[in-house]
């Protein structure tokens, strides 16, 4: 192939913090540079955009008209006319998009120069399947979904099976075992005594990862009177904030302040796992579940909602056990098992340990790679 394969990396999204945009900063600074190229275009130069220039790629900003959301009122105002020009300008052997918002400016741009476009679906519950993405998606080049749970959400929305591949997320287990040594360094800070079993749950603040849940089970006389310590990772990104005073609000009705903490957004995600006994998922419908894997990757056992995604990563008993979604009862009877049983937990997290190897960066970057040259060769030359 004469040259490396230039690709353009789309986010709509613009702000460093969420596991799509980490996958695709993992993903593209990972490419094998003999043979391939990576450039981001965002929406803002803003958090991501600056990661992206500390890994030493380049950034284009781009308005955010071209990324609206695909609502009636988001195709009034699109303006694809910037990224055709960055598509001008510069010459690309391919486009990936990473969000919701990309796809159609995107797809839009990029198939009428006879540019492939791979789309790279993270989510089940955002508007990725509104119609008029889906007809885009019926256009990309490929479509990588990251579960085999994803991929059976889009065949029953009509996406060509032939079309979908799964590509699961890789997670680099090394910070998170040179972690795992320093464990009592990272619970002084925390406060935690060596009684106390600390229960965390990583995400940002929203209803769709269930922190209310992993409360209302605290509050549960299963857990009541045991010695365990919340610990809440992640930020309200709401303009309003309204996620996260209703859970203050919960935590002072339930009488939760002394044993709760509202971590806020964390860069060191490996140290508080090395600090955690137990990670909490009771997420509503993740696509993946980075932060299961990364838990795992620290040898902590997850209790996670049989749902989505999750159950693929974590088999329940082995890795960790998993309850019927919504289930606050069942919830506070498995972390009630886990917190009176240290031995239970150190056995889950091993397993962890060695089922985390299934989800490596190498895996991912190589069936990404694979699938980049394969499309790229069945496109004709444009150079
Ligand atoms: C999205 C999904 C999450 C997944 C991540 C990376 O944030 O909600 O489940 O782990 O993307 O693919």
């Amino acid at each position: 192939m004469p040259g490396r394969i230039r690709i353009l990396f789309v986010s709509g999204v613009w702000r460093w913090g969420g596991g799509a945009e980490a996958v695709l900063l993992d993903l593209a600074s990972r490419l094998d540079r003999s043979q391939f190229e990576a450039v981001l275009a965002t929406s803002a130069d803003d958090s991501l955009a600056g990661r992206f220039r500390d890994a030493g790629l380049p950034v284009h900003v781009l308005p955010s008209a071209c990324f609206p959301p695909p609502t009636l009122r988001g195709a009034m105002t699109r303006r694809i006319a910037p990224m055709l020009d960055l598509l001008r300008a510069e010459r690309f052997d391919l486009v990936h998009t990473n969000c919701d918002r990309s796809i159609i400016a995107a797809i839009d741009s990029a198939t009428p120069h006879g540019i492939p476009v791979v789309c790279h679906l993270h989510d089940m519950i955002r508007p990725w399947f509104r119609r008029n993405v889906r007809t885009r998606l019926q256009r990309a080049s490929a479509v990588v979904v990251v579960s085999s749970t994803l991929r059976a959400f889009c065949v029953e929305r009509g996406l060509n099976p032939g079309n979908l591949h799964v590509v699961y997320n890789g997670v680099d287990p090394a910070p998170f075992h040179v972690a795992v040594p320093r464990r009592s360094a990272f619970r002084r800070p925390l406060g935690l005594g060596a009684a106390e079993v600390a229960i965390g749950v990583i995400g940002n603040l929203s209803a769709d990862k269930g922190q209310e849940h992993l409360l209302l089970a605290a509050a549960e006389p299963a857990l009541r009177a045991l010695p365990i310590r919340i610990f809440l990772v992640g930020e309200d990104w709401t303009a309003n904030r309204a996620n996260e005073r209703r859970l203050r609000r919960i935590v002072a009705e339930r009488g939760l302040e002394d044993r709760t903490t509202f971590l806020g957004f964390r860069d060191d995600v490996p140290a508080l796992l090395a600090a955690f006994d137990i990670i909490a998922a009771p997420f509503r419908l993740e696509a993946f579940g980075r932060v299961v894997v990364e838990s795992m990757c620290a040898g902590k056992p997850v209790v996670a909602y049989r749902r989505g995604a999750l159950p693929e990563l974590v088999r329940d008993g082995r890795e960790g056990l998993l309850v019927p979604p919504g289930d606050i009862a069942a919830l506070a009877d498995a972390l009630r098992r886990l917190v009176l049983d240290p031995g239970l937990r150190a056995e889950l997290g091993t397993r962890g340990r060695e089922r985390a190897g299934s989800f490596t960066p190498d895996r991912q970057v190589g069936a990404m790679q694979a699938l980049y040259e394969n499309v790229v060769r069945r496109t004709p030359s444009r150079r």
